[in-house]
């Protein structure tokens, strides 16, 4: 039996096989060997923080901290275990108290700003919330440019000096091989986009252009589960990535969250759970450090991904209807079109869960999830932004590419499989192309070059694994292939031939 991976579940022969064992993985009776996850972070360097040396806060303070309001709520239960999302932060005292008076009396109120002020000892940077980047924006900043095409034509520029070898014709394996090194090398976390990401908190107090749904918190709360006030205290005491999956497997399990509301409110916890877990591991804004991927694979999803999905349906909603508290829903209402805020979330959130699992085989069980199809409708959607598409389905494939190659010939295995689809079934690549020189030649040669290498691989792959998962796909997908090349440049007759033979036999 092999490691663990959603993409076998894409493989539909094998879903019996899953029916079989889901219950004795369940149950811990079939222990699978571990996945060989190169990116995750020895656990001795997680101990090293002096915050995570720091423990438990007082406990009169966090119990404050974890008091229920009449409707429920609890700052612990939206915000970190012991407030470590508003520490880090230049949150004043005036607005955590104003804030903390929603849900306490005044006496617990200024127990939950003491919490914070505790937490803030030793801590050396303070985040700007206010007029600061959104919280984890790749590269740091958003890219320069007047309009979403502006930006995108920029991407593609740097992206050139970046990946050269991402803009010139493959005509060899070596080359197609100097391409794969070059993308396993890029981090889309540290790649600067057009794309803007969500800021920690949107407060509409500071105006109603503030009162928007599209931020970090959670606007629900988690149900009342007292047992997981017992694993935020284990997780406190010795925060470590296994104390945190623990707690983050607690939240995905509970029941009682039934609101599309709720249902983003949970997964905007997780999100935040996890990105506090970094801060407190001194990662800063944006992690330097990937995220270990079996965290992903024993949560059934990547919250990042799957904050962005959740406001992909939640977009066709009203925010009446959408499960909002009436005190939350009487500020919301307030702000901006929520259609809007939705389809920028969606577009934010799944671009954030692609950069921490750049295959996307590991961020939930649905077979569309590696096809990244949402992710690409929401690039070429309204503002279209067709250089980062052209990115994430390069690092995809070749992350997944990658993966298929480490894992051969496994019983459950699938391959490596062509999957342009959103891309080619279109049949717009040229008209979705940037239309402004000379974003628009580099693209055509982006997308040439990702084709050329893509055929490269797929001979390696078939050759190294003796199999093809769907013939037929791969063949159409060819056909598409070829056909964007011969239209575009050199047709490349003999390496396609060759494919066809390889996907044939
Ligand atoms: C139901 C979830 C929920 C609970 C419970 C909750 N918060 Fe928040 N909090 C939020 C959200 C969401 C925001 C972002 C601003 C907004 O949407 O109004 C926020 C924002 C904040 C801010 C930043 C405000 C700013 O200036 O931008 C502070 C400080 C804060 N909360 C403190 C607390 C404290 C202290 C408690 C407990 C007494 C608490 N919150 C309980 C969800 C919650």
């Amino acid at each position: 039996m092999s490691k663990f991976s959603f993409s076998k579940l894409r493989n539909r022969e094998t879903a019996w096989c899953w029916a079989g064992i889901g219950p004795l993985l369940f149950l811990g009776l079939v222990n699978l060997p571990k996945a060989k996850v190169p990116r995750q972070v020895p656990p001795d360097r997680l101990q090293v923080s002096p915050l995570a040396n720091k423990g438990l806060p007082p406990s009169a303070l966090l119990a404050a901290w974890r008091t229920s309001d009449p409707l429920g709520r609890s700052c612990s239960k939206c915000h970190a275990p012991d407030g470590l999302d508003l520490a880090d932060f230049d949150f004043n005292k005036q607005d955590i108290l104003r804030r903390a008076l929603r849900h306490l009396s005044p006496t617990e109120a200024e127990k939950a700003v003491d919490l914070v002020e505790w937490r803030r000892q030793g801590l050396p940077v303070r985040f700007q919330n206010t007029i600061g980047e959104p919280l984890m924006q790749p590269g740091g900043k958003i890219l320069p440019g007047n309009s979403p095409i502006q930006k995108d034509d920029e991407f593609v520029k740097r992206l050139s000096q970046q990946i050269p070898q991402l803009f010139h014709e493959v005509v060899s394996l070596q080359q197609a091989n100097d391409l794969l090194k070059a993308l396993r090398q890029s981090n889309p976390m540290h790649l600067r986009v057009g794309i803007k990401m969500s800021r920690l908190s949107e407060d509409g107090f500071f105006g109603s252009q503030h009162a928007l749904v599209n931020e970090w918190l959670p606007e629900n709360s988690l149900p009342n589960d007292p047992a997981f006030s017992t694993l935020q205290d284990a997780y406190l005491a010795h925060p470590n990535w296994k104390t945190l999956q623990t707690m983050l497997e607690a939240v995905v399990k509970m029941k009682g969250m039934k609101s599309e509301a709720d249902a983003l409110s949970r997964e905007k916890f997780l999100a935040l759970t996890i990105f506090q877990h970094a801060l407190r591991m001194k990662e800063g804004l944006i992690p330097s450090k990937p995220m270990p991927i079996s965290l992903f694979e024993a949560l059934g999803q990547n919250p990042f991904w799957e904050v962005g999905n959740t406001c992909r349906l939640s977009q066709f909603l009203q925010l009446r209807s959408y499960g909002l508290a009436p005190d939350v829903l009487a500020e919301k209402e307030r702000g901006p079109s929520f259609k809007k805020q939705m389809k920028a979330m969606e577009l934010a959130w799944l671009w954030l869960g692609f950069c921490f699992d750049p295959s996307l085989e590991h961020s939930g069980p649905r077979k569309d999830v590696p096809r990244a199809k949402y992710l690409v409708d929401a690039l070429l959607d309204g503002d279209k932004y067709p250089s980062h598409m052209l990115y994430l389905l390069a690092k995809k494939t070749a992350a997944q590419f990658e993966e298929a190659k480490e894992h051969p010939s496994t019983a459950l295995g699938t391959g490596f499989q062509f999957e342009f689809d959103p891309l080619i079934y279109s049949d717009k690549i040229q008209e979705i192309a940037p239309s402004a020189e000379p974003a628009k030649s580099l693209f055509i040669q982006g997308v040439r070059a990702l084709f050329e290498a893509s055929l490269y691989w797929q001979i390696e792959a078939i050759q190294q694994s003796g199999k093809v998962v769907y013939p037929a796909e791969e063949l159409s997908q060819i056909r598409i292939m070829a056909s964007f090349l011969a239209k575009t440049g050199s047709p490349r007759l003999k390496l396609v031939q060759q494919v066809r033979q390889a996907v044939s036999q």
